[in-house]
């Protein structure tokens, strides 16, 4: 929590359904609070009218009344011109040249949406122009997070051209400050690294254009006075809803203060705001825990269940996907005879993935047909709603995989309509995977985007799940569509596009169910996952490096979107990426054909385990992360359902190590719990010496137990479940 100073009270209960006005107050009704169940922000209205923040921390915090007017680096929403001399959240040039901002308070109002939801709105006007910024926090009570976002607006006679428009921007105080980035690249993604802020800006940002992930995810976390730990101190998440390019900056002043700017990346992107018109920033998304980040990560992940994602209750189906088994080399009965497989080893969904469509150019290889979304005779003569009434015989459900933002030169779609593409006027078009990323911004393109989701849907109605990958990013961020003057927006402009599509897509195919990929884990963000149903997070499917992966999205995103198919990759044993892919959204990417019947059985009895008894735990269950793959040579994590009823413990052996008590969290201490250890082989039996036996949750957690995982690539499933009087 922030240091404080000054005259200190308890913060009044909190106003609801009011709004307030700019009437002159007594110094305690200054003070407004924005909180949740167990944490709250405290900004201050003061005598010069701007608002100042005094602290985001614990709830029960001593906020103290400023006795003057605080100064100027503790202001709230900075804008840049008018004596605020860091970096600024608000910056606007506005219609007659001036290039300052100065925000004052107007009014607020306080409403609540159920009995979880709280929606605050601080009306800030400058203190000159008809210019307008209303900070937006929407507070899920029970899970503790606040959502942030600003609207701006103006009615100055012109054009008002926004050089910075952060979504949130947050003042602390403390001795020092620890930040966690979620780095990576293609077939590396989010890996883990933590660093302590020194003076100075240090920036993490994506100018990917069409994706936040690549190089790193638009998530942090941040820590006071030393690293973050698992399961104590002050630990603040955040996390961007934005699928294009972000900038989070941190900024340790002379003062040893902390400013995080949270919001789309500025760069290249200045946006000429017309009277009238709201720019309304991207989401933040901010939880606050005294309890460690693994808390941090519990209140993400309840918030994303009941509100983050679609259908967060839903199971998510165990889907065999053909890419790594096929590839786009497939025909009609290549596919029928992998929905044997699928039903073989117990799947409830096969996904057909890139390579369905296109026939002037058919789409064989990645060099054609992205665009032309009929699909390709030659290969699936009829088509694929045979495809799903065959995989529907063997009560597999059928999804397909699309890429409608994309196209290749190659392609019936780029011959008619060059000029759709997203490329910079007088340059040689830069290709990636042969393709070119086409310019929502022009309605047409929009629509023709829309019609081809709609039409492949409507035209095959048993389609029921979908994955929409998108395989490059922008390099050069031309449109021959948006004015010379308006090129800057076209970035932000695109992703606002993109998601009236999946909007779109969403409520008119409510039970379709989705998957966002991006070239492997490429856009991996709350802006996205509103629509979406999990996430592909990486083409790397090595369980070795997914162990890591996992660690890594597990901060911020719930099992239950984190896909994890067992495949071949990395040649480890079959149960090994099993049991790796179940402590995630399970399923599989092989050529059940190509398997021996050992093996088939193996995953057969691993799915089957999965969906009877683990998929609720791990889907909707508590995460506890117990042992860090990047401290050990092993990694351990268990689940435990809301009712502590139930739960399951992971560990990953990922090199040989002494075995060492592996103490699970977050059990009920009075209840007692059955000890079973699954997914055992066949024909032995478990090693674990407390398998079988019944013990309390208080002695399950104190002493651990000792895994039966010595050697690399051994891994173990512990199932907890309450023992009742009748077991
Ligand atoms: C990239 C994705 O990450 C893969 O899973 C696969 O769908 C290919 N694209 C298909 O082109």
């Amino acid at each position: 929590m922030i240091k404080l100073f000054f005259i200190s009270l308890i913060l009044p209960s909190l106003f609801v359904c009011q709004a307030f006005s700019a009437e002159p107050v007594d110094s305690a009704s200054r003070i407004i609070t924005i909180s949740t169940a167990h944490s709250s922000l405290s900004l201050y209205r003061a005598t010069d009218n701007r608002i100042y923040e005094l602290g985001y921390g614990r709830k029960d915090q001593e906020v103290a009344i400023p006795v003057k007017t605080p100064g100027r680096e503790d202001e709230f929403l900075p804008p840049s011109g008018n004596g605020f001399i860091w970096e600024p959240a608000i910056q606007a040039f506005h219609a007659d040249g001036n290039t300052s901002t100065d925000l004052v308070y107007k009014t607020h109002s306080v409403i609540n949406i159920g009995n979880d939801i709280r929606l605050t709105r601080i009306e800030l006007k400058d203190s000159y122009f008809p210019f307008f910024v209303t900070v937006c926090f929407k507070c899920y009570l029970n899970e503790d997070i606040i959502e942030q976002w600003t609207e701006i607006s103006h009615n100055e006679n012109g054009t008002v051209t926004l050089y910075r428009f952060a979504s949130s921007s947050p003042v602390m105080h403390a001795g020092s400050y620890w930040v966690s980035q979620f780095y990576g690249n293609w077939a590396k993604e989010f890996n883990f690294v933590e660093e302590k802020l020194t003076p100075g800006i240090k920036v993490f940002d994506s100018k990917l254009g069409v994706r936040a992930q690549q190089m790193r995810n638009p998530s942090f976390i941040l820590s006071l006075e030393g690293p973050a730990d698992e399961n104590s101190g002050e630990v603040y998440g955040g996390t961007l809803g934005w699928s294009g390019s972000f900038q989070l900056s941190f900024e340790v002043d002379n003062a040893n203060r902390l400013r995080t700017l949270c919001g789309i990346n500025p760069f290249g992107s200045q946006y000429r705001l017309k009277a009238s018109k709201v720019f309304k920033t991207p989401s933040m998304f901010w939880t606050y825990s005294r309890e460690g980040k693994g808390q941090v990560s519990r209140n993400f992940h309840r918030w994303a269940l009941k509100y983050g994602i679609c259908d967060g209750q839903k199971p998510r189906p165990v889907l065999l996907n053909n890419w790594e088994a096929t590839g786009m080399k497939f025909d009609e009965p290549t596919i029928v005879s992998l929905f044997d497989g699928a039903k073989e080893v117990g799947a409830d969904l096969f996904l057909l993935d890139d390579g369905w469509f296109a026939n002037k150019y058919p789409r064989d290889n990645a060099k054609a047909g992205l665009g032309d979304w009929d699909v390709n005779k030659a290969k699936l003569p009829q088509g694929l709603p045979y495809l799903a009434k065959e995989a529907k015989k063997r009560g597999v459900n059928f999804g397909i995989w699309i890429e409608p933002e994309m196209v290749n030169p190659k392609s019936e779609l780029y011959e008619k309509h060059p000029e759709w593409a997203i490329v910079e006027p007088n340059r040689e078009p830069l290709l990636s995977r042969n393709q070119l990323v086409l310019d929502l911004t022009r309605p047409q393109v929009s629509d023709y985007v829309w019609n081809a989701i709609n039409q492949t849907f409507a035209s095959s109605p048993d389609i029921s799940y979908t994955k929409w990958d998108c395989n490059r990013y922008v390099t050069q961020p031309g449109s021959t569509y948006l004015s010379a003057d308006e090129q800057s927006h076209l970035l932000i402009d695109y992703n606002f596009a993109l998601y009236n599509i999946m909007d779109k897509m969403q409520k008119n195919y409510p039970n379709v169910m989705a998957m966002v990929c991006s070239g492997g884990g490429g856009r991996v963000d709350y802006g996205a996952l509103k629509y979406f149903h999990s996430f592909w997070p990486s083409d790397n499917t090595d369980p070795v490096r997914r162990v890591y992966m996992q660690w890594g999205y597990s901060h911020f995103f719930p099992a239950n979107t984190i896909a994890a198919h067992v495949t071949n990759m990395g040649k480890r044993p079959l149960r090994f990426a099993i049991n790796v892919a179940m402590s995630g959204a399970l399923g599989i990417d092989l050529d059940i054909r190509k398997m021996t019947p050992e093996d088939r059985k193996i995953l057969a009895q691993g799915v089957k385990l999965y969906k009877d008894q683990l998929r609720e735990i791990v889907q909707q269950g508590d995460l506890y992360r117990l042992e860090s793959p990047y401290d050990r040579p092993r990694a351990a994590l268990n689940y435990v359902l809301y009712n502590q009823q139930k739960a399951v413990l992971f560990v990953y052996q990922l090199k040989s190590g002494t075995p060492e008590v592996v103490k699970p969290r977050g059990l009920d201490p009075k209840k007692k719990y059955k000890v079973q250890e699954l997914n055992v082989p066949e024909g032995e039996s478990s090693k674990l010496s407390f398998n079988g036996k019944i013990l309390n949750g208080e002695t399950l957690m104190r002493d651990g137990l000792i895994p039966v995982t010595q050697k690399e690539y051994d891994s173990m499933v512990v199932e907890f479940e309450e023992a009742t009087s009748e077991k």
